[in-house]
């Protein structure tokens, strides 16, 4: 992707379903038979992942992209293997654990392995299944779980895992009597992912605060589910118009998702204002240093730090970014600098001295969101910045140059 310096973006950006919603609903809906049907789905490279995965247990998926919607139709699952290439792809292939645990009462999975961001274990969803009576065993580069018939158990995590809780939730619908998961992940995805197993049939209460309680059922029914919108991809537009000093209205949101997010902003000295499901974002200049340390929901979001450090960039002073999630979140660091960003990394903080403006310049993405801070860099760089690996940037964010081309900014695809 190719950004030239833009003019402060004007307009409105729709946006589409939550890829992290998306993903363990779509692997969740094989654990009833029949027709399930699912809108907003957003159409991304991850999506069309998860779905092959599902069609390789022995469903049948078609994937609308024009009216994003997805019908999945299953009559039981005839795998229970979950092969090697499409865990390396996408490691989110292993929420398939819990249902295929759930369904099959067994599950062999290759272990994924670590990706730019961190080595991202799989332990607390392996203690987790333990718990409900699977044996594990693990092999060369795989995972093996079986269990006859999982039996509810109160499951402690040692930390809000969002995926373990998925996992675990996934696992424990179908389980003799009570699951209780405490300091679960409290995220708006694991809310919406209890919501559709709830519309299934399932008996799940506590979803959105740190214990979740799982009464097991003994069958599932096919449903209908919208997914909810993208907090990310919208923290993102709200970025874009306060670091070009733009006006933007963001639609199909859900203001209280956003909550961390307008909160920094404001601090930055941006105007935000909520309405029912849309949110405006003013950018004014100057840009306010801030303060930033990510935690779990309802913490700062770490999918939104490499964003606000590229916003911090050209702030009137010194910020701090401290990643408490992720033990390697600061690829996007070396890559700002290039742009003449003024950045430290001293342990899991990066002090950051803000600068009048950043340079045009060749950069990578590493991984999803810092490809998208880096086109947000490129928005205000001088000259031409030119964003290289985006396939990682297409693995979340739906049609991003053409949301904000709509909104006036210069960026267009060339072939590397
Ligand atoms: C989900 O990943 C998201 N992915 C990530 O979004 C997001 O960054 C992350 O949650 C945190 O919010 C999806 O939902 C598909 P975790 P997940 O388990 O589930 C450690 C994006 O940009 N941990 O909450 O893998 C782990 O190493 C992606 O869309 C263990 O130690 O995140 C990490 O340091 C990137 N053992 C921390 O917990 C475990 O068994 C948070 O991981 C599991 C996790």
């Amino acid at each position: 992707m190719v950004i030239e310096k833009s003019t402060p973006l004007k307009g409105v950006v729709r946006i589409s379903g939550a890829k992290n919603s998306a993903l363990p609903i779509l692997v969740a809906s094989l654990l009833a038979d029949g027709e399930t049907v699912i809108e907003e789905v957003p159409i991304l490279k991850d999506v069309s992942v998860i779905c092959e995965l599902i069609r390789h247990l022995g469903a049948e998926v078609i994937l609308d992209g024009e009216r994003e919607k997805a019908i999945i139709r299953t009559d039981g699952i005839k795998v229970f293997e979950t092969p090697h290439h499409l865990v390396k792809q996408m490691r989110a292939s292993i929420l398939s654990m819990g249902v295929l645990l759930a369904r099959c009462g067994k599950v062999r999975i290759s272990m994924p392995g670590g990706c730019a961001i961190g080595i991202r274990p799989i332990d607390l969803h392996l203690k987790g299944f333990q718990k409900l009576g699977a044996e594990i065993n693990l092999g060369c580069g795989f995972v093996e779980a079986s269990c006859r018939k999982l039996r509810g158990n109160n499951i402690y995590l040692d930390f809000p895992s969002v995926g373990a809780t998925e996992n675990i939730m996934m696992a424990a619908v179908l389980a003799d009597g009570e699951t209780v998961i405490e300091n679960a992940a409290e995220e708006p995805e694991i809310v919406d992912l209890a919501n559709f197993l709830n519309e299934m049939g399932a008996k799940i209460s506590g979803a959105g605060t740190k214990i979740i309680k799982i009464e097991g059922v003994k069958n599932l029914n096919p449903c209908n589910h919208i997914i909810i919108p993208d907090r990310i991809e919208a923290g993102t537009y709200m970025v874009a118009s306060a670091i070009t000093g733009g006006d933007v209205i963001i639609e199909n949101v859900i203001p209280c998702h956003l909550r961390p997010i307008t909160a920094k902003l404001l601090e930055a000295g941006m105007m935000v204002e909520e309405y029912e499901n849309s949110i405006r974002v003013q950018g004014k200049k100057p840009i306010n240093p801030v303060d930033i340390k990510t935690m779990p929901y309802p913490g700062f979001p770490t999918d939104m730090q490499p964003q606000m450090m590229s916003m911090l960039c050209i702030a009137s002073g010194t910020s701090i970014v401290t990643e408490t999630v992720f033990e390697n979140r600061f690829m996007h660091v070396g890559e700002l600098k290039r742009m003449g960003a003024r950045i430290k990394i001293e342990g899991r903080s990066a002090v950051i001295d803000g600068i009048e403006s950043l340079s045009g310049a060749p950069v990578k993405a590493t991984d999803l969101r810092a490809g998208a801070a880096l086109v947000l860099a490129g928005l205000i760089a001088d000259g031409y910045t030119e964003v290289y690996d985006v396939h990682h940037i297409d693995r979340g964010y739906v049609k991003m140059v053409e949301k904000l081309k709509n909104l006036g900014a210069k960026i267009w695809r060339e072939e590397a």
